[in-house]
């Protein structure tokens, strides 16, 4: 728009005439004034339409809240005594000499200009395209780009790259249930949506990259919760010829400097990060994440604590009884990871089972798990191990992860890495009660996309197409 300027710069065109464009927040008539407020991506500014401006005195009559419109006026300086120094453009008021509306809205289900705390979520959730308006989520939304951004740019610093990796891919044992999509050219088969990027990311490892990363989108098909989405991202990193002291150490680093540059009032209760091993923080406080925060009303302070030594392996009791009716054991964390170095001949031996110690480290803020990692096992025989103790055949074995043994057997280097919730992470940063609130485009507790109405049925044909007969 020709000449248009943002309402934050409006400050620097004092006894100018300038033109804006945005949605109309609030009208207040007062008899021969009209009073708007109009709102852009910056900010807010005051507006004035006098009576001695008949025309545009006449459209502003017409405009009601969320309409957008474009101004011509000149920035006045506000009477002293109606100056409000708690507003950014508190100082000045726009003049309004020309006003062309450029489109109308209905009335809005919600209000926008407050934070919203008050309203159902399943409104919020449906019309999200205008809750997303409020200067709450605008800020939250806007500054998970600048935390992005920032930690994009640390990591290309570090010599870390960027490498997309596939959403259409095959089944893996992460912990959860997988989406499934069914294929249209082999029917009765199916792809998985990857729960994280571990295969591959390890695989690039492989491929001689060194050092990876991404925003990595991860689904999982499990029960909502303020801390879980179906679909979430997370900041996924990998790193070879490297020790767990080594991806600790990048990612606290990483973490403190993004909080220092992007949330300077936000204070790191204790840095380095202190580490506190499985079994004190079970026996301690009676949880694998603990809150060690020293005062807990403090909404700024952020106590990060590293969780390490975690057992390998634990028993499943809710798992199916093995066919050969040894003990159901499954891992806790991650199949691929490493055990700790002197737990290897137990791993390999499949003895101690029970003590077998893992490489996973779990970094922990004020009581929520934002981040895990591990060394991983690097040759074929002591990822094979793994698999057998949890009562794989090798027939399985072989069958589900052949790929990466084959991989591991063609020359990987010892490697490792982590995994922040983006999003969890950023409630914290945000003062946020739960993720929803520093996602665009959030499901509902029940997994539900109340926006788009999905899940959703589909067109008979493409059910046809797919060989996919629906049950109920
Ligand atoms: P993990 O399964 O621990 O590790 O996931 C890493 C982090 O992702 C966050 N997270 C979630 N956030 C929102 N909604 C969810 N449903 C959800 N599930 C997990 C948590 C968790 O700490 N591949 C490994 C990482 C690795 O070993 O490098 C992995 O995915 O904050």
């Amino acid at each position: 728009m020709k000449n248009r300027i943002l309402i934050s710069e409006i400050k620097t065109h004092l006894g100018q005439e300038i033109t804006i464009a945005g949605w109309v927040d609030i009208r207040r008539d007062h008899g021969k004034l009209i009073f708007i407020d109009l709102r852009d991506v910056s900010g807010k500014v005051q507006m004035v339409a006098l009576p001695n401006h008949k025309e545009a005195s006449e459209v502003c009559q017409k405009l009601r809240g969320e309409w957008v419109i474009k101004v011509q006026g000149k920035v006045n300086p506000r009477p002293p005594k109606l100056v409000n120094t708690k507003e950014p453009n508190g100082e000045v008021e726009i003049e309004i000499l020309d006003v062309t509306i450029l489109n109308e809205a209905t009335t809005p289900p919600i209000d926008v200009r407050d934070d919203g705390r008050e309203v159902s979520e399943e409104v919020r959730l449906k019309y999200r395209y205008q809750d997303l308006r409020r200067p709450r989520l605008q800020k939250n939304i806007i500054n998970r780009h600048k935390v992005m951004l920032h930690v994009r740019n640390v990591f290309d610093k570090e010599g870390f790259r960027e490498i997309e990796t596939p959403l259409l891919s095959a089944t893996t044992p992460e912990g959860s249930r997988d989406f499934i999509v069914p294929s249209r050219i082999e029917h009765g088969k199916f792809f998985s949506l990857p729960q994280s990027p571990q295969q591959y990311k390890q695989l690039l490892m492989t491929a001689g990259f060194e050092r990876y990363f991404q925003f990595a989108r991860c689904m999982r098909d499990e029960d909502g919760r303020g801390d879980r989405q179906p679909e979430f991202t997370q900041m996924d990193m990998e790193m070879s010829f490297v020790e767990q002291e080594d991806v600790m150490a990048i990612n606290e680093k990483v973490m403190i400097g993004l909080i220092t540059a992007l949330y300077p009032n936000k204070k790191i209760q204790q840095i380095p990060f202190p580490r506190m091993s499985y079994k004190d923080a079970m026996e301690k406080y009676g949880v694998d994440k603990p809150d060690i925060r020293n005062d807990k009303n403090d909404p700024d302070l952020l106590a990060f604590l590293w969780v390490i030594d975690w057992p390998f392996f634990e028993i499943d009791e809710k798992g199916k009884a093995r066919d050969d009716g040894g003990p159901n054991w499954t891992f806790t964390h991650n199949p691929f990871s490493a055990p700790t170095p002197e737990c290897m001949v137990d791993l390999m031996a499949q003895k101690n089972i029970s003590s077998i110690m893992t490489t996973q480290y779990d970094m922990v803020l004020n009581g929520a798990e934002i981040g895990g990692g591990s060394i991983r096992n690097h040759t074929p025989e002591a990822l094979r191990t793994v698999f057998r103790i949890m009562g794989y055949t090798d027939e399985r074995i072989d069958k589900n992860f052949g790929h990466m043994l084959s991989a591991l057997g063609s020359g990987t280097p010892p490697h490792g890495g982590m995994a922040w919730g983006f999003d969890r992470l950023l409630t914290f940063l945000e003062n946020e009660p739960n993720i929803r609130e520093v996602i665009a485009f959030p499901k509902t507790g029940e997994g539900r996309d109340l926006m788009m109405g999905a899940p959703s049925d589909v067109m008979p044909e493409q059910l046809r197409e797919l060989g996919i007969k629906i049950q109920n």
